[in-house]
């Protein structure tokens, strides 16, 4: 048996600071447009988001100071530990050292709070009083309800319905923080009605409930929107992940080779790997996956195009690899990898050819999943599962070609509250989804007739 490797930092080393990939990309992310195909500028998006996050957003300053009252609240689990997988290496037979850095010890469960404490404290002294959003598996609305509950602001999440079925406990956690959470689409917009009205049995996805949300927050002056993911600001606040990992690396005299994590809208992804891309900007050598579901290829099979992040095409238009708006992917379980899109900071990552790809079938993933929880203890949730089993396969390749070499990845969330998708794996009852090219091919028509961002 073998000893547990735990690294930790002490409260005085959290990050200070926020780190900004956008100041070390040598081509510059193509601007968001508006519905004319034109640039828009900060104030497009004022009745949506207050003015201080949106600063945040298209702001090219490298470093952004975290106010001391956010910190006091992430102390309550940052930082977050760093544990090497000794156990699973040795399961493996590997020469790879396997490390994780584990984001389920945050209240919710997930790196989600990271962001939507930060969210929810701008939104707080910029005057509002009420956010809405939405979620998939329900790691977002869980962890805004509670950020809210931390700074005093009314929360209402709008949850894509496969989800809300599948994990009727995630509702209940928001309703305990004070969340309001119903099942999208809804009757409550006018989005949800007409969706509801050509499909009864809709299960919903990200870019539906993200419309309904968005279509509440307009309609209030006193409550805007907040988005979990794909944002420029949403990945800037995960990058105290890797900002803290480094020192950890730092602290045990390591260097990782492989940096590797799961990307749904691609915010826990970007947490972890942008201080390792900024190296790798600066001529170091090291490889950083992507992993995604192969039910919802968005990095690895989508174009790049410029698309709304919503399917009422409510959002701007955002240069980014995408399936199309209104593309409903397969019910997998992993709800929080279901967006049709991916945040346009990684997908410039992937069109550089700074961050590789990958996507994974489900059934891979359960099977990872639970042969880490038989070795490492903690059970991963859905999404988790496709970090760990891309990690999974290098640690084999290492072993077949015996090359010690080192990999991390972000152990995004745990699955306590996903134990229906277990209980469906271990019943056989799960099945792997290939998205066929023809209903590849028919969701792209959607988005026929916008504008192309340059090559
Ligand atoms: C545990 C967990 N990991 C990963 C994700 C994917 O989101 P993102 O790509 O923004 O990190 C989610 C989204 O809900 C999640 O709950």
């Amino acid at each position: 048996m073998s000893e547990q490797i735990k690294v930790v930092l002490t409260d005085d080393e959290m990050p200070r600071q926020w780190y900004n990939l956008q100041a070390d990309f040598e081509k510059p992310l193509p601007p968001p447009l508006g519905p004319d195909g034109n640039p828009i500028g900060p104030e497009a998006l004022a009745p949506v988001f207050p003015m201080n996050l949106i600063e945040q957003e298209v702001s090219q300053e490298r470093w952004t100071d975290i106010p001391e009252a956010i910190l006091g609240i992430l102390k309550m689990w940052r930082p977050s530990p760093l544990y090497r997988a000794t156990r699973l290496e040795q399961h493996l037979g590997t020469p790879a050292k396997i490390y994780y850095k584990n984001e389920g010890v945050s209240p919710a469960g997930s790196h989600k709070p990271n962001t939507a404490i930060a969210q929810a404290y701008y939104n707080k002294i910029a005057g509002t009083k009420r956010l809405t959003t939405e979620t998939g598996a329900g790691q977002w609305g869980s962890a805004l309800s509670f950020s809210c509950a931390m700074v005093g602001l009314e929360c209402k999440v709008y949850m894509v319905r496969i989800s809300f079925d599948q994990k009727p406990f995630r509702k209940i956690m928001m309703q305990t923080w004070g969340g309001e959470c119903v099942p999208s689409p809804s009757e409550m917009t006018e989005v949800g009605r007409k969706i509801l009205a050509d499909d009864p049995n809709c299960p919903g996805s990200l870019g539906i409930a993200i419309s309904e949300a968005l279509e509440e927050a307009v309609q209030s002056e006193d409550t805007k929107y907040s988005l979990g993911s794909v944002l420029n600001h949403v990945c800037m606040h995960q990058t105290v992940i890797g900002l803290e990992a480094k020192k950890q690396f730092e602290k045990i005299g390591e260097t990782p080779d492989v940096i590797i994590g799961c990307a749904g809208g691609g915010s826990n992804f970007a947490g972890l790997a942008f201080p390792y891309v900024c190296d790798k900007i600066h001529g170091k050598d090291v490889r950083i996956i992507a992993v995604e579901p192969a039910a919802c290829p968005t990095l690895t099979r989508a174009p790049y195009v410029y698309d709304s992040g919503d399917v009422a095409m409510m959002t701007p238009l955002m240069a980014m690899h995408s399936l199309g708006h209104t593309f409903v992917p397969a019910p997998i379980h992993a709800g929080g990898l279901r967006y049709h899109g991916m945040a346009p900071m990684v997908s410039h990552c992937v069109k550089e050819g700074l961050v590789e790809a990958n996507s994974l079938h489900q059934l891979e993933c359960y099977k990872a999943a639970v042969t880490f929880a038989r070795t490492e203890g903690f059970i991963p949730a859905p999404e988790t599962s496709h970090a760990i089993a891309q990690v999974i396969r290098e640690a084999n390749q290492a072993k077949e070609e015996g090359k010690e070499k080192v990999i991390v990845m972000n152990w995004s969330g745990h699955g306590l509250m996903d134990l229906s998708a277990y209980q469906a794996y271990f019943d056989g009852k799960l099945s792997d989804h290939e998205l066929s090219d023809a209903d590849m091919e028919k969701a792209l028509h959607c988005i026929d007739g916008l504008p192309k961002p340059p090559a």
